[in-house]
């Protein structure tokens, strides 16, 4: 699916540089049926040998393969093809990319452009409360909550948004955003830590994983919530999380697409 969140022809393929070795490991994984991209990935490589040494330095699991793809790839490509490649696979990665220029993601992503944050803020009482945003992002669920609540931890596995994030709290003086690296699958705080742990457009890939490591931190008696932003999609209730016992909420953005929240009292 394409979001034209970026114009990769804008872009340098040097972006991959500022990624993280989650996101290296993942376009080298998840992406291996996809013939055209592997075939670019692999000639935008052999042409960007410094792009290729991060890659394998970064995420050595991705080692053997680099070295595949990149044996693989065409020889004798003019300037123009090369580019032609990298352009396919920035675009491609448009998702990822992203990551590494966190005010283009505020300025072009409609889930955070569009949204207002009292779609967050009624979904529980965050006055006083001691919240955990799982895969923050630019931060707009914890920015939403840290205005009432006691303390917020946004908790970012990507660099390049942990330093946006740390750069906002500076320049807007905000005393009361901490922000630590972490996966849903893995959080670095203790158990029955936190009154609220919400995050958005993160869940989803290991349900049972991601949804145990986030009750494991939260307090009896506190509320997990999934909070997606106001983009354009229609899109049907979460199965999954409504399964699991989550409320849902719905209201229709502005642009048309279908949003469900969800919220889930835990009781230990
Ligand atoms: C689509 S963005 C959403 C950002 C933010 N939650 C929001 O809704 O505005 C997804 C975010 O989750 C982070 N992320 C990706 N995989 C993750 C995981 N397994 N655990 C926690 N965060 C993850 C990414 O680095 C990115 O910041």
């Amino acid at each position: 699916m394409r979001y034209n969140w970026i114009n990769a022809e804008e872009f340098s393929f040097n972006s991959f540089l500022l990624l993280d070795r989650w996101i290296i490991e993942m376009i080298c994984r998840d992406y291996r049926e996809w013939t055209e991209y592997e075939q670019s990935l692999g000639a935008a490589l052999a042409y960007n040998p410094a792009v290729a040494w991060y890659f394998v330095q970064r995420s050595p699991e991705s080692k053997a393969y680099v070295e595949q793809i990149i044996a693989a790839a065409a020889k004798g490509l003019s300037a123009e093809e090369v580019r032609r490649a990298e352009v396919f696979v920035l675009q491609a990665m448009e998702t990822s990319v992203v990551y590494a220029y966190p005010e283009i993601m505020n300025r072009n992503c409609n889930y955070i452009y569009d949204w207002d944050k009292k779609h967050l803020l009624d979904l529980a009482d965050f006055r006083d409360a001691l919240v955990l945003d799982v895969g923050s992002g630019t931060g707009r669920l914890a920015f939403a909550a840290a205005e009432q609540a006691r303390r917020v931890y946004a908790s970012e596995p990507t660099d390049r948004l942990r330093e946006y994030i740390r750069d906002k709290i500076k320049r807007e003086n905000v005393s009361n955003v901490k922000v630590l690296d972490g996966t849903a699958d893995s959080l670095p705080y203790e158990d029955n830590t936190f009154d609220i742990v919400m995050s958005g457009h993160v869940v989803g890939d290991h349900y049972d994983l991601e949804l145990a490591e986030l009750t494991r931190v939260v307090k009896n008696g506190g509320v997990i919530i999934d909070c997606i932003g106001d983009d354009d999609h229609k899109r049907k209730p979460d199965d999954e999380l409504l399964r699991r016992g989550f409320e849902v909420f719905y209201h229709v953005s502005k642009s048309g697409g279908d949003i469900y929240t969800y919220r889930k009292k835990i009781t230990k």
